[in-house]
């Protein structure tokens, strides 16, 4: 058994804290509101890989899809523990307005099948009749293996799974690391500052997000997750089973910033109204902006440091996704077991290499 302190209370620092708890170790999770606040309090959810990154990202897509495979196990496990996560498996259907989309739909239908995913590429007739609701379009591209999941509900069980496991909770911001036997650096955008190798290497990545409600007499939202690039800005709408849509997020480095911009809300409305023209009568329920821990090369670091710390941040707009391979790692790691596929090449090692950009 070991002695473990992990720094940082978002959807990563909590999968481990619960999984490595789960395994008979002794932890005690430091952040100063665990389970919210950070980064994944306001996450999308989507658990899509591939439209999420774009084909030439290898590494990325290979841990990704990884951790994919991994989900349904973490959310059946997760409510094993009398907790649900909220996983939703109602697909993702991206749409095209013009002929560049088109051919950017037709990569990324290309990348699926060669992943052997099913995806199935639609004519805008079809994509009405798939989702009534979404503005007109040229195409699309439906994804029905995408998974997404109720960032809330998750931390909430995540939370709960914790308690279950007697992990202890230090309600405190970590300037200094924790006297512990291992520790593993989770705290999000705020790694950085935790550790010399990650300083510069870890940033933060603002994000805006809006949650809208459907008004009496209004459209539902849609059933699947829809996204497309409007104005050369990738927008998403996710559903989440209460009604509300999650719709999101802009992406620009800001610091520590942390303010909602006129400029982000509008371009956010201003897109999902030309996806899904019905939202401009729904009420704007929640606006906010949450910064993700953004990595030189948008791939986590995600291993030993030095001796008994281990990286466990830098994951770009895949936190939720990476989060059951990246528990694993952690696992992996405290037990002396092989880490899991797709890991290696997210070593901290590359810190150290010149060309690591
Ligand atoms: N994964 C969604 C986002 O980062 O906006």
């Amino acid at each position: 058994m070991t002695n473990l302190a992990v720094v940082g209370g978002g959807v990563i620092g909590l999968s481990a804290a619960w999984r490595a708890a789960a395994k008979k170790h002794d932890v005690t999770l430091y952040d100063p509101e665990p389970a919210r606040g950070g980064a994944s309090w306001l996450a999308g959810g989507m658990l899509a890989p591939v439209t999420e990154a774009w084909p030439g990202e290898e590494d990325i897509l290979r841990l990704g899809e990884e951790s994919l495979k991994r989900w349904p196990g973490f959310a059946r496990d997760l409510e094993k523990e009398g907790v649900t996560p909220g996983l939703a498996e109602h697909g993702t259907l991206v749409v095209a307005f013009d002929r560049a989309d088109a051919g950017y739909l037709d990569i990324l239908a290309g990348h699926l099948h060669s992943l052997g995913r099913t995806a199935e590429r639609l004519t805008g007739r079809e994509v009405k009749r798939l989702e009534p609701g979404v503005g007109s379009v040229r195409s699309g591209l439906h994804v029905p293996g995408d998974l997404a999941v109720d960032n809330r509900k998750l931390l909430d069980a995540l939370y709960a799974a914790c308690v279950n496991h007697r992990v202890r909770f230090v309600r405190e911001r970590v300037e200094e690391l924790p006297d512990a036997e291992a520790v593993v650096l989770a705290a999000g955008a705020w790694t950085g500052q935790l550790h010399p190798l990650l300083a510069g290497a870890v940033r933060p990545l603002k994000g805006e997000i809006l949650r809208l409600k459907p008004r009496r007499g209004c459209l539902p939202p849609p059933t699947h997750t829809v996204r497309a690039v409007v104005e050369g800005r990738p927008i998403y709408l996710v559903p989440r089973g209460d009604q509300e849509l999650v719709l999101g997020a802009t992406q620009y480095e800001a610091g520590f910033d942390r303010a909602v911009t006129v400029r982000g809300v509008r371009e956010l409305l201003e897109g999902a109204e030309r996806i899904y023209p019905a939202v401009t009568e729904y009420e704007l329920v929640e606006s906010a902006a949450g910064l993700r821990a953004g990595s030189r090369d948008a791939l986590p670091y995600l291993g030993v440091l030095d001796g008994s710390v281990f990286a466990a941040t830098g994951h770009h707009r895949n936190g939720l996704l990476m989060a059951p391979v990246t528990a694993d790692a952690v696992v992996a790691w405290l037990e002396g077991d092989e880490p899991p596929e797709g890991t290696a090449a997210a070593s901290p090692a590359r810190l150290h290499q010149k060309e690591h950009v």
